[in-house]
């Protein structure tokens, strides 16, 4: 009767071991035992990148690569994109369950309530250059956010850690649109308590001397569903960054800073600008051909792309194609669009690509319909990082909750030099 063991044969001491298998996994605590010596400190896994090493066990989203499969909570995403509003979805992740209506209402009242941040963020803000990246701007601000909100640190209560959680959900909007005014020269605008959670942000983003801002409301479900596609991914580069820092019981402000820091990198979160400039370096579809060339030639990487865990087409790529049609029906096409589309249809069936399993991923084409809404490009990460600010917060409190983790604090294998004396300088 076959069982759910390992059974491991150390061929250095002839030695047999046998370690559990659960959840696909065995434990690497349980390589330890294997020593040559009883001093030996006993056997690790090596796994730069942690491409085979799962950190923690989750119950918030599932992934499934090979089939391109994306649950949040168990509910497909395709379903959760069409039929749910961001803040569903910021409810559903935190909670584990999809709200009624009365709480439903109440979290985007709680929410509402939150949008603004203290008069001192706009004085911090201005202190920044004209032209600084609204990432950098974004990071440190929601970092600054922890100076204000103290309590913060006691990140063992629930109460106060929903608190926080609601604020930087309702602020980091708030913090963005600032950023991009500032980038503009322009005065801030407060939030309007009268518009959606999206409404609000396009509000707080476009609103000019008119009395009141009106979105354009194919734009604004647009941007709902945008955020909701980016809610959450599992264990990515930022939100196991959010649980790292959050491990040694960081305040959420703190943690998600670093969160936002490690997504404004090109390979993850900045993605989504980069496309841009590569479709606009570009220029035509005539040229991609040559394109094609260059990136097999290894001279630089088709953004938007590849994924580590996505093996197959990316599910949040196919909603947002759909969704690119939707929207330039509604305010104009990206011309752009026809190069990208072209693009990708040479590269699926090009055996470079094939052969890798790389496939249009998130970032793929929703710079295009942010481009195509206004939103200028150094300010697409920010709005990935408002989309993935309540996955990043509810990976957080799981963490917090789980009785199995402890600081993070990996291990190395040394190369360097073995133990020598120190050499004065006169001897150099
Ligand atoms: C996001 O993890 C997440 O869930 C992230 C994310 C989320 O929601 O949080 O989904 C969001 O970050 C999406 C990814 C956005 N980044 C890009 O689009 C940048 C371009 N993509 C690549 O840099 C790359 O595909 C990564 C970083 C996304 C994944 O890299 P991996 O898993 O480390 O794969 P790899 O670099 O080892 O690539 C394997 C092979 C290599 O070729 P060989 O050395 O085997 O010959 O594929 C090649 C790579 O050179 N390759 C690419 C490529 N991506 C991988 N070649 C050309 N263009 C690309 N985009």
């Amino acid at each position: 009767m076959s069982k759910d063991t390992l059974t491991i044969t150390d061929n250095r001491t002839g030695k047999t071991y046998e370690v559990d298998i659960a959840n696909g996994t065995i434990k690497a605590m349980d390589l330890r035992k294997i020593k040559v010596s009883e001093e030996d400190f006993g056997l690790m896994t090596y796994d730069p990148a942690f491409q085979n090493t799962a950190s923690t066990s989750s119950k918030i989203t599932f992934i499934d690569g090979d089939k391109g499969i994306l649950e949040y909570r168990g509910y497909p995403i395709e379903q959760v994109a069409e039929k749910a509003s961001f803040l569903e979805v910021v409810w559903l992740l935190q909670n584990g369950e999809l709200p009624n209506a009365k709480q439903l209402e109440g979290f985007r009242n709680q929410v509402t309530m939150h949008t603004m941040v203290h008069e001192n963020m706009r004085e911090f803000i201005d202190g920044f250059r004209y032209d600084a990246h609204p990432m950098g701007i974004l990071l440190s601000t929601v970092g600054a956010l922890s100076t204000f909100y103290p309590e913060a640190k006691n990140v063992g209560d629930a109460t106060n850690r929903r608190i926080q959680m609601t604020r930087l959900v309702a602020k980091i909007p708030t913090l963005a649109a600032y950023a991009y005014r500032h980038r503009r020269g322009l005065p801030i605008v407060y939030p309007d308590n009268d518009l959606s959670y999206a409404g609000n942000f396009l509000n707080m983003m476009f609103k000019m001397t008119e009395p009141k801002y009106r979105p354009n409301p194919a734009v604004e479900k647009a941007l709902d569903v945008l955020f909701t596609l980016h809610a959450d991914h599992e264990q990515n580069c930022s939100t196991s960054t959010m649980r790292v820092v959050g491990s040694s019981k960081a305040d959420p402000y703190s943690a998600l800073a670093a969160a936002a820091a490690a997504l404004y990198g090109p390979l993850h979160g900045g993605a989504n600008e980069e496309v841009i400039y590569m479709l606009r370096k570009i220029g035509s579809k005539e040229r991609i051909p040559d394109f094609i060339k260059s990136v097999k030639a290894g001279e630089g990487k088709l953004m938007g792309f590849g994924h580590r865990v996505y093996k197959n087409y990316d599910p949040r790529a196919k909603v947002i194609k759909r969704l690119a049609d939707e929207v330039f029906d509604a305010i104009g096409k990206n011309p752009l669009i026809d190069i990208a589309i072209e693009l990708e249809k040479i590269a699926l069936e090009d055996e470079y690509f094939v052969k890798r399993k790389l496939y249009p991923n998130v970032d793929f084409y929703s710079g295009l319909i942010y481009e195509a809404m206004g939103i200028p490009l150094d300010m697409m990460t920010v709005l990935f990082a408002i989309g993935r600010t309540p996955g990043w917060l509810a990976q957080w409190e799981e963490l917090l909750n789980d009785p199995e983790q402890k600081i993070a604090r990996p291990r190395q294998v040394y190369l360097g030099p073995s133990r020598r004396e120190f050499v004065s300088i006169d001897k150099r």
